[in-house]
């Protein structure tokens, strides 16, 4: 058997028992001293704000290296993690020896970078949402996966997934409570409009570093706006602007089109299209609708796949069913009727007033999906074990290369046909320009 297909936990109860506990293990597996005990040494990237949400979960393991552009919250997190290394720059700590994993919790526009040099290093991966901000570091960041996946835990941070109702729609779906699918909608309601960059307002703090904040983006001067908005709120200063995010495409839209994506079993898109307010230059749109054809798989046709958002809504299937009452949601359509669900629960409309149901197979009590447990734990079990989480980047890579991509078709204003293998727009060259983003000088995504 290779080394890639023995698993770490398997590998390190054989080095246990073999009386090596204390070999020095090749870089990717559990280090020395914590092969006993099991333990994962973790680098937490992006220290406050979202990651105060990971604190709790990552405390039976050893965080060991904190890094954040602001040293006032590198103190905050060092409150929780008194023996961890310090950095202000996350590629110097993905040069700390004894890693096994990072979490990584810092805004958009660096995720990609820091998702593919973590993989890149051999390092387990929890990254929050989205995987990036354009087509192409979505691309990158799933590439680097497909590479490791036999080596390495990966989870993409939309833990909604862990619901009970993400499973329940998936078997209502695939059992056929709606009949044949031909349609899949989501939806977000959040409106936040922004007239364009803030214009450059006092001197950054002495503890942030702000050039490194800034990391690949190109240049805009200091705001406090970008950092107004509270611990794990404060993605809503910046995540609107296009250097630094992609609005609700790439924020609620990464965990609502989760529900859709678990129940549909989908590939890449195979062609895009988008209308909205007015495209700006540097602000992401409110209003928003995206529509996308999906292939085939063995179970269902193609199908159509919309996101809506900022008031743009589907049509809902009833008039006495206020769709706009539930805030991210989304609607199945098939040749029987419908499903409307919340993340939380879900309804079946069938087509006809007479419909009595009988086309639907409900499925037995013991083949009812398994919960999936924690979501943080799920991916912490499988750095040790068997490397299979259930948001990885393959599952997650398609989804929102398709929400990137459905950006790409809003901005060149046409219907865009698309090339999932190779990654290019066939029926319009001009348009490939939009699925990259530029960065500043000396900053490599695939380093
Ligand atoms: N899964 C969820 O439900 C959820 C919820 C909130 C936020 N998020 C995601 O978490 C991420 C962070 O959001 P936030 O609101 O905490 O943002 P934030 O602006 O508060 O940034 C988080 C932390 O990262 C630090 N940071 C910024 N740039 C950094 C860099 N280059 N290197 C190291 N540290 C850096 C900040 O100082 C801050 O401590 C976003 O990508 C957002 O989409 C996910």
């Amino acid at each position: 058997m290779s080394k890639q297909h023995i698993n770490r936990r398997d590998f390190l109860k054989g080095a246990v028992s073999a009386g090596a506990a204390f070999t020095i293990l090749p870089s990717g597996f559990l280090s020395g001293q914590n092969a006993p005990s099991n333990k994962l040494n973790i680098a937490l990237i992006g220290a406050d704000g979202r990651a105060r949400a990971h604190y709790n979960g990552l405390k039976n393991d050893n965080v060991v290296a904190l890094c954040d552009v602001d040293e006032k919250h590198l103190a905050f997190a060092a409150r929780e993690f008194p023996d961890a290394t310090h950095y202000v720059d996350w590629r110097k700590c993905l040069e700390q020896k004894d890693l096994d994993a990072v979490v990584c919790c810092t805004p958009d526009h660096t995720h990609a970078f820091i998702a593919v040099w973590a993989m890149n290093r051999g390092l387990h991966l929890y990254l929050e949402k989205p995987m990036g901000i354009s087509v192409e570091e979505v691309r990158l960041v799933r590439e680097a996966y497909m590479k490791n996946k036999d080596k390495l835990a990966v989870q993409h941070g939309t833990q909604r997934h862990a619901k009970p109702n993400f499973d329940r729609v998936r078997e209502l779906i695939q059992d056929g409570a709606v009949g044949t699918l031909s349609q899949a909608h989501a939806w977000g309601n959040r409106q936040l409009r922004r007239p364009g960059y803030p214009k450059g307002e006092g001197q950054p703090p002495k503890s942030l570093h702000y050039d490194l904040w800034l990391g690949p983006a190109p240049f805009h001067p200091y705001t406090p706006e970008y950092f107004s908005g509270g611990p794990g709120m404060n993605c809503l200063q910046w995540n609107m602007y296009w250097d630094f995010g992609t609005g609700q495409v790439g924020d609620m839209g990464s965990h609502t089109m989760d529900l859709v994506w678990n129940a549909i079993d989908a590939g890449i898109p195979t062609s895009a299209a988008a209308e909205g307010e007015k495209y700006h230059p540097e602000v992401t749109p409110v209003e928003l609708t995206m529509t996308f054809e999906v292939p085939a798989n063995a179970w269902r046709p193609a199908i159509d796949v919309a996101w809506h958002q900022g008031g743009a809504m589907p049509i809902s299937p009833r008039d006495y069913v206020d769709l706009n009452k539930i805030g991210h949601g989304v609607m199945f359509k098939g040749d029987k009727g419908f499903l409307v669900a919340s993340f939380d629960n879900r309804i079946i409309i069938p087509h006809g007033d007479d419909a009595d149901m009988t086309y639907y197979n409900r499925r037995s009590e013991d083949n009812i999906i398994e919960p999936m447990g924690d979501f943080q734990q799920e991916w912490l079990d499988a750095c040790k074990g068997d490397l299979k989480t259930s948001c990885d980047l393959e599952y997650a890579g398609s989804k929102m290369e398709m929400m990137m991509l459905g950006l790409v078709a809003y901005r060149a204003g046409k219907k865009l046909e698309y090339d999932g293998v190779n990654g290019q727009v066939t029926n319009d060259a001009k348009a490939n320009q939009f699925l990259k983003h530029t960065y500043r000088d000396g900053w490599v995504i695939n380093g």
